[in-house]
């Protein structure tokens, strides 16, 4: 009886799978080939990673209907292509890889990258009518090929670059099968749709040219600023779209009729299934229970349509807000109730039991100071996490705000601060899994009713561990809140956390973001100039003035705030080990350490060159400074 329940559900597993992958039909060939990164440097930080982020999300939308697209937003260029053989899905998935890694040249001005399906470039000019440029280049194979393998390659391509500037898109593809098995030749081209034919026409007849370097081996591909070429010996043409409408019909109907008679079948098998399963013992671990499981978790899985329906097909009107993530828009579910609803930046369709397996932790999570996850969807064409609804606003829109920071006096800053402080404790030891936020900052703390704080995102940085890239995922953390050490060598603790926790508090003292500040002779940021004041027993005269503190009544509550800097300035130390947990942080806050310990510096940085002042000589002095006080363990 045992064994055939294992049969059962490798089958259901299978069935999973299969219905998982068929939303994607064909390769969206989304291996790169090479990412050019442009070396000038941008030197204003804060406008060019909301301003890439909202030029993809426009252009995202546009890819559903024409394959790629441009935007501007504020100076910032961004065009997308995808080659015109990948199904719109494809499209998609192969754009979610190139618009992950084009953040991975931040801060430059400029980037560009190949995928094997699509290309994307972004510029802080308009260059959608470029289409040559001094990188223009070819990539080619290194197995050699016969002459005739070479001849048909060239009349090939040259039939193929003839006809593309003529056709829709600019796209032409075309095959030579020859008897000899890998003797067959397989050309694509493709030339932006920003483009004028006659500069498709150029941009080809150079690519060509510089193409015919790869000659004689069997694999080529020419990688120019406005188009694209590649030929092999072997099929990478994702196949034609069926043509003729009663046969596709006929075959939609037939599938369908089989998925609908696969589901009924699962769905009897899964109930008969649960029902011996739960009076079999548990097993631990394996694939197909846990693509069960996924089945199975019906209660925080939303439909794609009902949040479509809920926020008004993502209406303008009920955008709430955008971060490095994506986007947040408010929505009222048929119950009535209010969710903020957020549209990710990636897409997770291909991982889709993965994500459900971060969303089941980000969804146990439970804490009074951590904004809750009611649920979400992962197999519609944007991945959807969903919050309960805060309708008072993150901590930024008030301590920034010379009218509304009135709001917060300092009783209620520092209950904000112990707030934060305990959600991350609880983030950290929390016992069933560790989770490090990666992005605390004032944006992430949204406040109830009440204004205590509630931490937003929290585990959302953990689905992104794949992408062993540090710095792409830095678009999701925000520069002037990272720690050093996860900038630089992408070190990830929870010290990283502990970092930003320190940016925050200084925040809510001084009421001033941590920017960095250019001036003609110096750059510095708000913790450079906090440190000094910090220094020379100054920093009064940094106090916000919206803590509304009244001369000579208010000395023990400038006592207090003396103090909750001098923890700011713990947590941001330059030395990871040095920094406090966030449970010693929090139980300083609550006066239970003294005296406090005097903080070694926090590290200056330039971000126009990412470079850390005394940075190497700070991690050469780690030995011989004593933080036993610190390190718990
Ligand atoms: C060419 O590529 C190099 C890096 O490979 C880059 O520094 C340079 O800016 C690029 N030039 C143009 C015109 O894009
Ligand atoms: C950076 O951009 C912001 C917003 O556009 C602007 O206020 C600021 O002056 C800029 N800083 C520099 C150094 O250009
Ligand atoms: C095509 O575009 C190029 C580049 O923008 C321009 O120089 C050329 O005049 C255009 N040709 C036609 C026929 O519009
Ligand atoms: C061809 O290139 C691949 C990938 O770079 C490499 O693994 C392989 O050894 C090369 N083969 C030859 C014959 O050079
Ligand atoms: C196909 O294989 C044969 C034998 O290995 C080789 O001589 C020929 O060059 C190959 N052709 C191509 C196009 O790779």
């Amino acid at each position: 009886m045992r064994g055939s329940a294992h049969m059962l559900y490798v089958f259901i597993g299978l069935a999973v799978i299969l219905l998982v992958v068929d939303r994607s039909q064909g390769d969206p060939r989304s291996q790169i080939i090479s990412l050019t990164c442009q070396r000038q440097l941008e030197n204003n930080d804060t406008t060019f990673i909301p301003n890439f982020v909202e030029s993809v999300e426009k252009i995202v939308t546009q890819i559903r209907t024409s394959h790629g697209g441009t935007a501007v937003t504020d100076g910032t260029y961004v065009l997308a292509e995808c080659f015109g053989d990948l199904s719109t899905d494809d499209c998609y998935a192969c754009n979610t890889k190139a618009r992950a890694n084009l953040p991975t040249c931040f801060p430059n001005k400029g980037a560009q990258i190949f995928l094997d399906g699509c290309f994307m470039r972004t510029q802080d000019y308009n260059f959608f009518q470029e289409y040559r440029g001094s990188n223009d280049t070819a990539i080619c194979g290194n197995i050699t090929s016969s002459r005739v393998f070479e001849d048909s390659v060239r009349e090939t391509i040259s039939d193929v670059v003839r006809v593309a500037p003529k056709k829709k898109h600019y796209f032409a593809r075309d095959a030579i099968l020859s008897d000899t098995a890998n003797e067959s030749v397989y050309v694509l081209a493709d030339c932006w749709d920003t483009l004028n034919e006659s500069s498709c026409t150029e941009c080809l007849n150079s690519a060509f040219e510089s193409m015919v370097k790869c000659f004689p081996w069997s694999e080529g591909r020419a990688l120019h600023t406005g188009c694209f070429i590649r030929y092999s010996n072997t099929e990478f043409l994702n196949p034609k779209p069926t043509r003729g409408k009663n046969v596709g019909k006929t075959v939609a109907l037939v599938i369908s009729v089989c998925v609908i008679a696969i589901l009924l079948l699962a769905s009897v098998i899964i109930c008969y299934a649960w029902k011996r399963r739960s009076k079999l013992k548990r097993e631990q671990g394996s694939d197909d229970t846990n693509l069960l499981e996924l089945v199975k978790s019906s209660s925080l899985n939303f439909k794609y349509s009902t949040i479509e329906k809920a926020t008004r097909y993502f209406s303008e009107a009920n955008k709430l807000g955008q971060g490095g993530f994506g986007s947040v828009y408010k929505g009222v579910l048929q119950d009535g109730r209010e969710v903020a609803v957020k549209r990710l930046f990636f897409n997770h369709r291909h991982r889709a039991a993965d994500f459900y397996n971060e969303v089941n932790i980000i969804s146990s999570v439970d804490h009074p100071n951590l904004v809750k996850l009611v649920g979400f969807s992962c197999l519609g064409p944007d991945s959807i996490l969903i919050y309960e609804y805060l309708p008072n606003k993150s901590l930024d829109q008030f301590i920034f705000d010379a009218v509304k920071g009135k709001e917060l006096n300092w009783e209620k800053r520092f209950d904000i601060i112990v707030g934060t402080a305990e959600g991350l404790v609880y983030l950290h030891e929390n016992s069933k899994t560790r989770i490090i936020h990666r992005d605390i900052k004032a944006a992430n703390i949204l406040l109830d009713s009440g204004l205590h704080a509630k931490i937003a995102d929290f585990g959302l940085a953990r689905s992104y561990e794949e992408d062993k890239n540090h710095i792409s995922t830095g678009i999701a953390g925000t520069l002037g809140y990272m720690a050093p050490e996860y900038i630089v060598h992408g070190q990830l603790t929870e010290k990283v956390d502990v970092y930003s926790f320190g940016v925050l508090i200084l925040e809510m003292v001084t009421g001033k973001p941590n920017r960095t500040i250019y001036t003609s002779d110096d750059t510095r940021n708000l913790l450079s100039i906090v440190w000094e004041h910090f220094k020379n027993g100054s920093v009064e005269e940094l106090f916000d003035p919206n803590l509304m503190l009244h001369n000579d009544a208010d000395d023990n509550i400038k006592k207090d705030i003396q103090s909750v800097v001098h923890i700011g300035f713990l947590c941001t130390q330059e030395i990871p080990s040095l920094r406090p947990t966030m449970s010693m942080a929090l139980q300083m806050l609550s006066n239970n350490i003294k005296p406090l310990p005097y903080p070694t510096n926090p590290p200056f940085i330039y971000q126009n060159d990412l470079q850390f002042k005394d940075f190497s000589a700070a991690y050469a002095s780690v030995s011989t400074v004593s933080h036993s006080s610190f390190d718990p363990r």
